[in-house]
């Protein structure tokens, strides 16, 4: 057995045979890929080691983007081996040559790229998504993405994006699946298996990078950056498990995220990033930063100097320094002052060639930049379609009074509110190469399904009322059969840096919404938002309510789709809707508390002001049709550990027109050696029902379900008593209690 440090020596040997030589081992496709990144790191000096390390983005003009000369050069001596935000086959095309031709050693760039929801043709925003609970269609939603962008020159997406919040205050919470660890680790992995295809190597597939790794979605008071604190339990319960899934299902990169964790910041933090991911999990890809994060644990206060901070991360496992110029400038020093150990710098340097490599880059360091597939992949009829139907999946029906909805064809409908006719805001924020004028606006949507009259007054702005705005939506609604409101935020208004300490409507759209419902027409509101938002208003008023979040592309279809019922909204909520931002965090999964809440107590856990419960809680949704549950039945009412139990209900559709429910499952340990929730998410099925017709669902627990991290934090279960629970969402649920035995 040679090890690693011998067969260094004998490669610095072989080198000297062949001096200044750049070793053609590294083309030789035949060597195993192991073989060609050690040959291939022999040849390099500690700068072009530490370039592999480097991401610069380019910068974006008003044509497209463009990259700085100093990045150029940075390119050609090898001083950066990574780009960002540059796409388009021709600029990719460039950069690139410049690279495999005018470098030393003739490594090619990895490109990144922020796809969130798609690439040109637009998906729904990721919280939108998660709520259709429909893992093939998330899967295809981000295949489809991947498929653009490697057809414009990416070979690198920063997605998914995997943070559990619990805080619609927090921006982000549009980007990623809820507050829900079961139903995150799903979405998690269908995203990753979107993003990377069959095979890492394939032309159409990417490589995905699990974000913000780690708890970035618990800043406290919801306030995008801040400070993270929890217990060790409550981080590896509810927060960890969607980054373990993601790595598991075979993420090829991870980023790290602005906040600290426990005090340290999870770029400088070795528990996370070398304990966690690469000793517990066995991650064997390659860790990038958020921008400019190594820099910013100045700031946090944790290091004294940019120098120092990237000494911490780097010994703390992070390989790739995204847009600081902290390892460009610094590593070197710090390994020749031995404060960073050159074997380091070379693990992180194999292994982002070792994806290099993987993707077939240098074998074709052009094979993204395909002119034929830009022009024939990117917002192509199928794509459009595939857009579509994820795209009503995903609404959610939160109330329908006297089933107002689905609206005939003939209604005359008065449509008002500022996102009634806008595409610019449809696209959402993480909107890709997405192009606003390419969506598809409720005006547009409903007028192409109906040959009734749609009248269109918007009636107010944004923010501000519009001078005699009101009075003619007034007048609009009166000649109508129908108002239709299509109310809610601007896409900026959530994302990175959008947190909100008020979560209402904004309140020129709410008071026109209400004075329209004095008109004695029944008003349907129209969502559009990228968190949930506090309304009771409205929920207790407007005769229905349809949750579009930000729908993408073909947002307009699919809400007439919905509004006419061509589809049957079957979207559950992956997110608390809280009644004021005064409860939240409002969740479903909370533990019992020794005064748990009683409306007729005082001195329970409760409010003086406000009801406990949310306006509509995780995993609600309405459908035009109505479901009927049985009692869950388990196969054995005792059963030992180790053993699977299965649990069969039977599902009705008791309403007449077919629609799809989300039958989900959830367990509740009723003893433990620590509390635990009053109900977690341990399955879900989403099944279509014809009208009247009825199936069986079975569901299966193992031992691996029913675990959770006991007094000594050791993962395993505890036999006794289990609720099992069953139903179409998290407030309403159907209960049967099982043993488990030694
Ligand atoms: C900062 C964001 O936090 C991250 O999600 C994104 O991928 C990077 N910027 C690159 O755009």
């Amino acid at each position: 057995m040679i090890t690693y440090r011998q067969l260094f020596i004998f490669l610095l040997f072989f080198k000297g045979l062949f001096a200044g030589e750049v070793s053609a081992q590294i083309y030789r496709p035949s060597a195993a890929i192991e073989e060609r990144v050690l040959s291939l790191l022999d040849d390099m000096t500690l700068e072009e080691k530490i370039g592999q390390l480097t991401l610069y983005t380019t910068d974006w003009g008003a044509t497209g983007p463009t990259i700085r000369e100093g990045y150029k050069n940075d390119i050609r001596s090898g001083a950066c081996g990574n780009l960002f935000n540059s796409h388009t086959v021709g600029f990719v095309r460039e950069l690139q040559r410049i690279a495999v031709e005018e470098t030393r050693l003739k490594i090619p760039l990895l490109f990144g790229f922020d796809v969130i929801h798609g690439y040109k043709t637009i998906f729904p925003i990721p919280l939108g998504e998660a709520a259709s609970w429909d893992l093939a269609a998330i899967e295809k939603s981000a295949r489809v993405g991947a498929t653009e962008a490697s057809a414009a020159g990416l070979n690198w997406t920063f997605a998914p994006m995997v943070d559990i919040s619990r805080d619609p205050r927090w921006g982000r919470v549009m980007e990623g699946a809820g507050e829900d660890t079961y139903l995150g680790c799903r979405i998690a992995e269908a995203r990753v298996r979107g993003i990377q295809g069959p095979k890492i190597g394939n032309t159409d597939a990417m490589l995905a990078c699990v974000k913000h790794y780690a708890a970035y979605g618990a800043p406290l008071a919801g306030r995008d950056y801040n400070t993270v604190d929890m217990s060790e339990r409550f981080f590896r319960e509810y927060y960890l498990p969607p980054y373990e899934a993601a790595v598991r299902a075979g993420a090829a990169t991870v980023m790290t995220s602005f906040n600290d964790y426990d005090g340290v910041p999870a770029t400088g933090n070795k528990y996370l990033m070398t304990d966690i991911l690469r000793k517990e999990w066995g991650f064997r890809g390659f860790v990038v930063t958020d921008y400019t994060s190594i820099n910013e644990m100045v700031n946090h206060g944790v290091i004294a100097n940019e120098k120092e901070a990237g000494e911490l991360a780097l010994n703390a496992g992070v390989d790739m320094d995204m847009q600081g110029a902290v390892y460009q400038r610094f590593l070197a020093q710090s390994v020749r002052e031995g404060k960073v150990s050159e074997i380091l710098v070379d693990e992180a340097v194999r292994r982002v060639l070792r994806l290099k490599f993987e993707l077939g880059l240098f074998e074709n360091p052009y094979k993204f930049c395909d002119e034929t597939r830009e022009k024939t992949e990117l917002l192509s009829a199928p794509h459009r379609t595939a857009a579509r139907e994820v795209s009503r999946k995903s609404i959610v029906l939160l109330k329908n009074e006297k089933n107002v909805l689905p609206l005939k064809k003939t209604a005359k409908i008065a449509l008002v509110g500022p996102l009634a006719d806008n595409k610019t805001e449809l696209i959402g924020n993480w909107n890709g190469a997405g192009n606003s004028n390419d969506c598809i606006s409720v005006l547009e949507g409903l007028r192409a399904q109906t040959k009734a009259e749609v009248l269109f007054e918007s009636g107010c702005e944004f923010f501000v009322a519009k001078n005699g705005g009101l009075e003619a939506a007034r007048a609009l609604a009166q000649q109508a059969d129908v108002v239709v409101a299509v109310v809610g935020e601007q896409a900026m208004m959530s994302g990175e840096a959008a947190a909100r300490a008020d979560i209402s409507l904004p309140a020129v759209q709410e008071d026109m919404v209400l004075e329209l419902i004095k008109t004695g027409k029944p008003v349907i509101v129209i969502l559009m938002n990228g968190r949930p938002l506090a309304l009771p208003k409205i929920a207790e008023n407007a005769a229905a309510i349809l949750e579009t979040w930000w729908l993408g592309t073909e947002a307009g279809n699919a809400i007439a789709d919905v509004v006419y019922g061509d589809y049957n909204p079957s979207g559950k909520l992956p997110m608390t809707f809280p009644r004021s931002v005064g409860q939240v965090p409002v969740f479903y999964n909370e533990r019992n508390t020794g005064r748990p809440y009683d409306p007729n107590s005082k001195w329970t856990s409760r409010y003086i002001d406000s009801p406990n419960s949310p306006q509509w809680p995780f995993g609600f949704g309405l459908s035009y049709t109505t479901f009927g549950y049985t009692e869950p039945k388990p196969d054995k009412a005792v059963f030992k550990k180790g053993e699977t139990l299965q649990i069969a209900v039977t599902v009705s559709n008791t309403g007449s027109v077919d629609g799809e429910e989300v039958v989900q499952l959830y367990v509740r340990d009723l003893v433990g050696s620590v509390t635990r929730p009053v109900k977690e998410l341990k399955g879900f099925q989403k099944v279509l029902l014809r009208a009247g017709e009825s199936k069986k669902l079975t569901f299966k627990l193992n031992e691996h379900d029913l675990s959770f991290f006991r007094r000594d934090m050791t993962f395993g279960v505890e036999p006794g008593e289990y609720e099992i629970m069953v139903g179409g969402n998290s407030g309403d649920l159907k209960r049967v209690k099982v043993r488990m035995t030694e």
